[in-house]
Protein backbone atom coordinates (compact mmCIF):
# COMPACT_ATOMS: atom_id res chain seq x y z
CA UNK A 1 0.00 0.00 0.00
CA UNK A 2 1.61 3.46 -0.51
CA UNK A 3 0.24 7.24 -0.05
CA UNK A 4 0.62 10.40 -1.49
CA UNK A 5 -0.37 13.23 -0.04
CA UNK A 6 -1.43 16.36 -1.73
CA UNK A 7 -0.70 19.96 -0.41
CA UNK A 8 -2.78 20.74 2.72
CA UNK A 9 -5.88 22.09 2.11
CA UNK A 10 -8.24 23.93 4.86
CA UNK A 11 -10.66 22.12 6.48
CA UNK A 12 -13.66 21.25 4.80
CA UNK A 13 -16.82 19.66 5.63
CA UNK A 14 -17.55 15.96 4.79
CA UNK A 15 -19.41 17.34 1.81
CA UNK A 16 -16.66 19.02 -0.01
CA UNK A 17 -14.15 16.27 0.53
CA UNK A 18 -17.04 14.17 -1.26
CA UNK A 19 -16.59 16.69 -4.02
CA UNK A 20 -13.06 16.65 -3.69
CA UNK A 21 -12.72 13.09 -4.62
CA UNK A 22 -15.38 13.13 -6.86
CA UNK A 23 -13.01 15.53 -9.11
CA UNK A 24 -10.14 13.10 -8.65
CA UNK A 25 -11.59 10.50 -10.04
CA UNK A 26 -11.62 12.03 -13.26
CA UNK A 27 -8.06 11.34 -14.05
CA UNK A 28 -8.87 7.72 -14.30
CA UNK A 29 -11.52 8.29 -16.33
CA UNK A 30 -9.91 7.02 -20.24
CA UNK A 31 -11.41 9.33 -23.15
CA UNK A 32 -12.87 7.89 -26.06
CA UNK A 33 -14.06 5.02 -23.59
CA UNK A 34 -17.33 3.83 -21.66
CA UNK A 35 -16.83 4.32 -17.85
CA UNK A 36 -18.83 1.94 -14.89
CA UNK A 37 -20.54 4.45 -12.80
CA UNK A 38 -21.75 3.31 -9.04
CA UNK A 39 -24.38 4.53 -6.83
CA UNK A 40 -24.08 7.41 -3.73
CA UNK A 41 -24.04 10.93 -2.44
CA UNK A 42 -19.89 10.77 -3.80
CA UNK A 43 -20.60 9.45 -6.58
CA UNK A 44 -23.33 11.91 -7.63
CA UNK A 45 -20.29 14.35 -6.93
CA UNK A 46 -18.40 12.38 -9.59
CA UNK A 47 -21.27 12.38 -11.91
CA UNK A 48 -21.55 16.33 -11.77
CA UNK A 49 -17.86 16.48 -12.50
CA UNK A 50 -17.86 13.60 -15.60
CA UNK A 51 -20.66 16.05 -17.37
CA UNK A 52 -17.40 18.53 -17.73
CA UNK A 53 -16.18 16.09 -19.90
CA UNK A 54 -18.51 14.07 -21.77
CA UNK A 55 -17.78 15.34 -24.93
CA UNK A 56 -14.95 13.31 -24.20
CA UNK A 57 -16.27 9.91 -23.00
CA UNK A 58 -18.46 7.19 -25.24
CA UNK A 59 -20.91 6.88 -21.96
CA UNK A 60 -21.12 5.06 -19.03
CA UNK A 61 -22.07 1.99 -17.49
CA UNK A 62 -24.69 2.34 -14.62
CA UNK A 63 -25.30 0.38 -11.26
CA UNK A 64 -28.66 2.07 -10.42
CA UNK A 65 -31.69 3.13 -11.89
CA UNK A 66 -30.61 6.42 -9.60
CA UNK A 67 -27.16 7.02 -11.05
CA UNK A 68 -28.90 6.01 -14.60
CA UNK A 69 -31.53 9.27 -13.99
CA UNK A 70 -28.82 11.45 -13.22
CA UNK A 71 -26.14 10.39 -15.87
CA UNK A 72 -29.37 11.26 -18.15
CA UNK A 73 -30.44 14.38 -16.97
CA UNK A 74 -26.61 15.54 -17.38
CA UNK A 75 -26.59 14.56 -21.19
CA UNK A 76 -23.98 11.59 -20.25
CA UNK A 77 -25.18 8.28 -22.35
CA UNK A 78 -25.60 5.23 -20.67
CA UNK A 79 -25.14 1.38 -22.16
CA UNK A 80 -26.82 -1.26 -20.81
CA UNK A 81 -24.06 -3.67 -19.48
CA UNK A 82 -24.53 -6.35 -22.03
CA UNK A 83 -23.80 -4.18 -24.61
CA UNK A 84 -20.44 -3.86 -23.46
CA UNK A 85 -17.43 -5.50 -22.78
CA UNK A 86 -14.80 -4.99 -20.24
CA UNK A 87 -14.40 -1.76 -18.87
CA UNK A 88 -11.28 0.63 -17.91
CA UNK A 89 -12.61 1.32 -14.89
CA UNK A 90 -15.07 1.58 -12.22
CA UNK A 91 -15.59 4.69 -9.44
CA UNK A 92 -17.63 3.90 -6.51
CA UNK A 93 -17.73 4.85 -3.12
CA UNK A 94 -17.71 2.57 -0.03
CA UNK A 95 -19.91 2.73 3.39
CA UNK A 96 -16.15 1.14 4.30
CA UNK A 97 -12.60 0.27 3.44
CA UNK A 98 -10.17 -1.19 5.06
CA UNK A 99 -6.14 -0.95 4.17
CA UNK A 100 -6.23 -3.98 2.26
CA UNK A 101 -8.96 -2.05 -0.11
CA UNK A 102 -11.64 -4.83 0.88
CA UNK A 103 -15.19 -2.72 1.16
CA UNK A 104 -18.49 -3.37 2.51
CA UNK A 105 -20.79 -1.66 0.46
CA UNK A 106 -24.87 -1.31 0.06
CA UNK A 107 -26.12 1.74 2.39
CA UNK A 108 -27.78 2.73 -1.00
CA UNK A 109 -29.13 -0.71 -1.68
CA UNK A 110 -27.38 -0.88 -5.05
CA UNK A 111 -24.95 -3.59 -3.91
CA UNK A 112 -25.78 -6.23 -6.97
CA UNK A 113 -25.36 -4.14 -9.63
CA UNK A 114 -22.27 -2.44 -8.71
CA UNK A 115 -20.31 -5.53 -8.02
CA UNK A 116 -22.10 -6.72 -11.80
CA UNK A 117 -20.04 -3.42 -13.34
CA UNK A 118 -16.95 -3.73 -11.27
CA UNK A 119 -16.56 -7.45 -11.94
CA UNK A 120 -16.82 -6.24 -15.35
CA UNK A 121 -13.78 -3.42 -14.75
CA UNK A 122 -10.12 -4.25 -14.67
CA UNK A 123 -9.69 -1.68 -11.57
CA UNK A 124 -12.12 -0.19 -9.00
CA UNK A 125 -11.53 2.98 -7.86
CA UNK A 126 -12.98 3.77 -5.06
CA UNK A 127 -14.08 7.39 -3.64
CA UNK A 128 -14.66 8.34 -0.23
CA UNK A 129 -14.30 10.35 2.81
CA UNK A 130 -11.94 9.70 5.14
CA UNK A 131 -14.81 8.38 8.01
CA UNK A 132 -14.70 5.27 5.79
CA UNK A 133 -11.60 4.22 6.47
CA UNK A 134 -11.70 1.02 8.85
CA UNK A 135 -8.99 -0.85 10.17
CA UNK A 136 -11.60 -4.34 10.07
CA UNK A 137 -14.86 -4.17 8.29
CA UNK A 138 -17.43 -4.46 10.73
CA UNK A 139 -18.84 -0.67 12.08
CA UNK A 140 -21.18 -0.79 9.10
CA UNK A 141 -24.08 -2.65 9.55
CA UNK A 142 -23.52 -4.92 6.40
CA UNK A 143 -25.97 -5.11 3.66
CA UNK A 144 -26.99 -8.42 2.01
CA UNK A 145 -29.22 -8.30 -0.97
CA UNK A 146 -31.82 -11.39 -0.54
CA UNK A 147 -34.86 -13.34 -1.77
CA UNK A 148 -37.76 -12.27 0.00
CA UNK A 149 -38.64 -15.63 0.69
CA UNK A 150 -35.49 -16.67 2.43
CA UNK A 151 -35.38 -13.79 4.48
CA UNK A 152 -36.12 -15.43 7.81
CA UNK A 153 -33.66 -18.59 7.25
CA UNK A 154 -30.72 -16.02 6.46
CA UNK A 155 -31.81 -14.20 9.54
CA UNK A 156 -31.14 -17.15 11.74
CA UNK A 157 -28.15 -18.21 9.98
CA UNK A 158 -26.58 -14.86 11.11
CA UNK A 159 -27.29 -14.97 14.43
CA UNK A 160 -25.59 -18.62 14.44
CA UNK A 161 -22.57 -16.34 13.30
CA UNK A 162 -22.97 -13.79 15.96
CA UNK A 163 -25.19 -10.97 13.49
CA UNK A 164 -28.14 -9.88 14.15
CA UNK A 165 -29.54 -9.33 10.74
CA UNK A 166 -33.00 -7.06 10.06
CA UNK A 167 -35.09 -6.33 7.25
CA UNK A 168 -34.39 -2.71 5.80
CA UNK A 169 -37.42 -0.55 5.84
CA UNK A 170 -39.00 1.51 3.74
CA UNK A 171 -41.93 3.55 5.78
CA UNK A 172 -44.04 0.70 7.34
CA UNK A 173 -42.40 -2.01 4.62
CA UNK A 174 -39.56 -4.04 3.61
CA UNK A 175 -37.27 -1.88 1.20
CA UNK A 176 -37.79 -2.79 -2.48
CA UNK A 177 -34.32 -2.90 -4.41
CA UNK A 178 -34.39 -2.03 -8.40
CA UNK A 179 -33.87 -5.83 -9.08
CA UNK A 180 -37.33 -6.66 -6.87
CA UNK A 181 -35.77 -8.18 -3.95
CA UNK A 182 -34.86 -7.04 -0.09
CA UNK A 183 -32.07 -5.87 2.32
CA UNK A 184 -31.03 -7.56 5.38
CA UNK A 185 -28.54 -5.32 7.37
CA UNK A 186 -26.48 -7.06 9.56
CA UNK A 187 -24.80 -6.04 12.86
CA UNK A 188 -22.63 -7.10 15.35
CA UNK A 189 -20.38 -8.79 13.04
CA UNK A 190 -16.17 -8.46 12.50
CA UNK A 191 -14.80 -9.71 9.08
CA UNK A 192 -11.62 -10.53 9.52
CA UNK A 193 -10.80 -12.69 6.55
CA UNK A 194 -13.02 -10.89 3.82
CA UNK A 195 -12.55 -13.20 1.17
CA UNK A 196 -13.37 -16.20 2.98
CA UNK A 197 -16.86 -14.44 4.48
CA UNK A 198 -17.66 -13.17 1.05
CA UNK A 199 -17.19 -16.21 -0.42
CA UNK A 200 -19.09 -18.25 2.36
CA UNK A 201 -22.05 -15.97 2.89
CA UNK A 202 -22.70 -15.82 -0.99
CA UNK A 203 -23.22 -19.61 -1.07
CA UNK A 204 -26.46 -19.56 1.26
CA UNK A 205 -29.38 -20.46 -0.78
CA UNK A 206 -31.67 -16.94 -1.28
CA UNK A 207 -28.48 -14.31 -0.81
CA UNK A 208 -28.27 -12.88 -3.74
CA UNK A 209 -25.56 -10.26 -2.95
CA UNK A 210 -23.31 -9.64 0.30
CA UNK A 211 -22.16 -6.52 0.86
CA UNK A 212 -18.87 -7.32 1.22
CA UNK A 213 -16.44 -6.79 -1.60
CA UNK A 214 -13.39 -8.58 -1.53
CA UNK A 215 -13.43 -10.25 -4.75
CA UNK A 216 -13.97 -7.15 -6.30
CA UNK A 217 -12.39 -4.93 -3.92
CA UNK A 218 -10.53 -1.59 -4.82
CA UNK A 219 -7.25 -1.18 -6.78
CA UNK A 220 -6.94 2.43 -6.14
CA UNK A 221 -9.47 4.60 -3.21
CA UNK A 222 -8.95 8.62 -3.61
CA UNK A 223 -9.67 9.40 0.36
CA UNK A 224 -10.77 12.81 1.19
CA UNK A 225 -9.33 14.07 3.99
CA UNK A 226 -7.99 17.31 6.33
CA UNK A 227 -5.17 17.28 4.51
CA UNK A 228 -6.58 16.77 0.77
CA UNK A 229 -7.23 13.59 -1.56
CA UNK A 230 -5.02 10.95 -0.21
CA UNK A 231 -4.45 8.09 -3.03
CA UNK A 232 -4.13 4.86 -2.02
CA UNK A 233 -2.67 2.07 -3.89
CA UNK A 234 -2.96 -1.77 -3.26
C1 LIG B 1 -24.64 2.09 -2.64
O1 LIG B 1 -25.41 0.93 -2.57
C2 LIG B 1 -23.42 1.96 -1.82
O2 LIG B 1 -22.66 0.85 -2.06
C3 LIG B 1 -22.57 3.21 -1.86
O3 LIG B 1 -21.48 3.08 -2.72
C4 LIG B 1 -22.09 3.45 -0.51
O4 LIG B 1 -23.20 3.36 0.35
C5 LIG B 1 -21.45 4.81 -0.36
O5 LIG B 1 -22.41 5.81 -0.44
P1 LIG B 1 -22.11 7.31 -0.06
O6 LIG B 1 -21.14 7.82 -1.05
O7 LIG B 1 -23.46 7.98 -0.17
O8 LIG B 1 -21.60 7.33 1.33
Amino acid sequence: MTNQNSPSTPLLSQDELKTLVGKAALKYVVPGEIVGVGTGSTVNKFIDALATMKDQIKGAVSSSVASTERLLALGIPVFDCNEVSELSVYIDGADEIDGQGHMVKGGGAALTREKIVAAQSRQFVCIADDSKLVETLGRFPLPVEVIPMAAQQLIRQFSVMGGVAKVRLKGNAPLVTDNGQWILDVTGLTVTDPLAFEAKVSQWPGVVTVGVFAFQKAKVCLLGTASGVKTITY
